[in-house]
């Protein structure tokens, strides 16, 4: 008997990050279900994968600020996923932010409240079933709030807190819950930014260290991608505050 192909549910299909993750998923024999709430450019990325992988990819359109829906997007699922990858994020602009109260409740709702309403949901679906795996792409940004950035690195913040309490919670379970903090990536995101090469990671990196994260056989809870981030954030997190607020990061 040959053993059913494992199904991932990528979140957030049309993401550089989220393509990576796709095709390091597919690649490994999963079937793919793409959510994104641009349906033309998932298209695009259903057909890449599926040209260099004979698993199935289909797509389900998915926008995660319409928290009225996402009971619906659950329940109309083909199959329920073994894996659910979360990547939906938004940088959004932190001067527009601090005047513009609907750009910053857009970026803190899609950072934050979306992903954790759907992956909340999932985990319980997962519960009943008895087994699951779900990945939460967060942010270091969420590791201290900067004054360049603190609309996005807080709803980071709370997603990663989020995630946190979902694994506590399901310690004693069979499902893994795991935070994804990935430094730098050269992505649309980041295009036009002056990055630093040594804590700058390509899509592709992302996407391997997410598979081996939550699929491999010693299973991580939070992973920072590029491993130089870790004492980096370490160092960052450990500045005390009358220091650090001089800082002007
Ligand atoms: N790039 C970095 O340096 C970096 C660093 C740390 C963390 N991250 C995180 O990594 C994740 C992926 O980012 P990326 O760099 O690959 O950037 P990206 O290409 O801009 O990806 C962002 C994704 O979020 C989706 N999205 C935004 N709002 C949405 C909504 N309302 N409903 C559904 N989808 C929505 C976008 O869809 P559309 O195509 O429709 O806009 C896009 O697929 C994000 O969570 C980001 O915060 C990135």
């Amino acid at each position: 008997m040959t053993d059913r192909p494992k199904t991932l549910l990528l979140i957030g299909a049309t993401s550089d990050i989220g393509r990576a993750t796709a095709l390091a998923y597919a690649q490994a024999g999963w079937n793919i279900i793409l959510a994104a709430r641009n349906e033309t450019t998932a298209c695009r990325n259903r057909d890449d994968i599926a040209t260099r992988s004979t698993n199935a990819v289909s797509i389900q359109a998915l926008d995660i600020l319409d928290t009225e829906r996402l009971k619906s997007f659950v329940d109309d699922l083909p199959v329920l996923p073994d894996t659910v990858v979360c990547v939906v994020g938004e940088l959004g602009n932190q001067e527009r932010a601090q005047w513009d109260l609907k750009h910053a409740s857009m970026v803190m709702r899609t950072n934050f409240e979306g992903p954790s309403l759907l992956l909340g949901l999932l985990a319980e679906r997962f519960l009943a079933r008895g087994s699951g795996a779900i990945v939460g792409v967060s942010s270091v940004a969420g590791d201290r709030g900067r004054g360049s950035n603190y609309v996005y690195g807080a709803s980071k913040a709370g997603f990663s807190a989020f995630l946190s309490g979902l694994r506590n919670r399901l310690s004693s379970t069979r499902l893994r819950v795991v935070t994804v903090k990935p430094g730098f990536v050269r992505t649309r995101m980041t295009a036009g930014m002056k990055l630093p090469p040594f804590l700058t990671a390509e899509p592709e990196e992302v996407g391997s260290a997410i598979f081996a994260a939550a699929e491999g056989s010693r299973g991580r809870d939070i992973i920072y991608v590029r491993s130089i981030w870790r004492p980096v954030m370490f160092a960052i997190s450990s500045i005390p505050e009358p220091l650090f607020k001089r800082l002007g990061l």
